[in-house]
């Protein structure tokens, strides 16, 4: 038992019809009701079925994952079925764990616009990220109905979240809508372009369903909105109402219902550019966010005080070096004197000294 529950938590990759079974460690996140702290967290675990990986990495060294045989109405188990609606870069999920990278995953209830606190369907709310500069995702799981087995009686309860549960003691999800980046953070040059990545996946779109797309910047404290768009699959480039607030900034409207892709792109970068990005898409009863990190690198102009410097035993010499037109300010700047290694030039009476230099950005 305890080797069955062991495996499901350290196999990230477990092969399954079509697709790969991804499972995660996550918490459970709750308001608290009085109390100090705001939010609870109670472990619980998400099995990923069906996640779409390239065929040649799916492999018989895989195995399914195993619930555990007995189940447990105190375990908080959630299989969301991933085949529905495609979770783009699924494979990173699946190899995050073998590259030893961490994956943040949260999980909430959640409540659809419009949908009264109605029991059933219920609604949970996903926010996955990888460590490092990688996928994020937030997903919307909507509970499937538990099929309730005459012989067997009424379905188990999940003690904390009051759901029935199946016969393995999980509770059954899909994935309904997600909303994902391919970077969490990026950099640019000054008075250069960026594509902020953004997109979303939905399980089925009508073809009359309004999409709407909104980029905030959030930097030292302030927000403000840089572009909101609504639009509709059919005639993309008519029915879409675009509002850009910060000039030189767009959403293609045609991407954006036909691909689920609402990156924008912002043009001559300024420095008031900086700032975290927090991309939210809105389709029917779902909302779901992204944040992404814009830093403005630009590399300093460096130039030095004297072209040649002559070696006087007798008196000091300076040579200074100025550095100007870079960002961000705070930035750490070497300089290191490279002595040439043949005697030759010392025999001239002179010392050829390259000076190189050294630029990085402190953060
Ligand atoms: C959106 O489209 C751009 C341009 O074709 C592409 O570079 C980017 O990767 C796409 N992003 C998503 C999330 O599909």
């Amino acid at each position: 038992m305890i080797e069955v529950l062991l495996l499901g938590y350290l196999m990230a990759h477990v092969y399954a019809e079509g697709g790969a079974d991804v499972v995660l460690s996550c918490s459970l996140v709750e308001e608290g009701v009085g109390g100090v702290s705001l939010f609870t967290r109670t472990p619980a675990t998400l099995v990923l079925r069906d996640v779409a990986v390239p065929s040649d990495e799916l492999s018989d060294t895989l195995t399914p994952f195993i619930p555990p045989t007995t189940p447990d109405p105190d375990l908080i188990l959630f299989e969301a079925k991933a085949s529905s609606t495609e979770i783009p870069n699924g494979e990173v999920l699946l190899h995050a764990d073998c590259d030893e990278k961490e994956v943040m995953c949260e999980i909430s209830r959640y409540f659809p616009h419009g949908s009264q606190d109605s029991k059933e369907p219920a609604y949970f709310f996903v926010s996955l990220s990888i460590e490092g500069d990688g996928l994020g995702a937030s997903l919307v799981l909507q509970t499937l109905m538990v099929e309730s087995d005459q012989t067997k009686g009424a379905p188990l309860i999940q003690n904390k979240l009051g759901l029935p549960l199946s016969q393995s003691g999980s509770l059954l999800t899909e994935v309904v809508f997600l909303v994902f980046s391919h970077a969490k953070a990026i950099s640019a040059p000054l008075k250069g372009d960026v594509l902020l990545n953004c997109g979303f996946r939905q399980q089925e779109m009508p073809p009359t369903q309004e999409v709407t797309v909104e980029w905030r910047l959030q930097h030292r404290g302030t927000g403000r909105k840089v572009l909101d768009m609504r639009s509709r699959p059919t005639d993309a480039e008519e029915h879409s109402v675009v509002n850009a607030e910060r000039k030189g900034s767009s959403v293609d409207a045609g991407l954006l219902v036909g691909e689920g892709n609402a990156s924008m792109t912002l043009t001559k970068l300024k420095v008031s550019d900086e700032g975290t990005y927090i991309c939210t898409v809105g389709v029917g009863l779902f909302h779901a966010q992204q944040v992404i990190q814009l830093h403005i690198i630009q590399p300093p102009r460096v130039s030095l005080s004297e072209e040649k410097l002559v070696y006087k035993a007798e008196s000091p010499q300076t040579l200074s070096c100025l550095c100007s037109h870079y960002y961000p300010l705070d930035v750490q700047v070497c300089m290191a004197a490279v002595k040439p290694t043949y005697s030759y030039w010392l025999f001239l009476g002179f010392l050829v000294v390259t000076v190189l230099f050294f630029y990085q950005v402190m953060r």
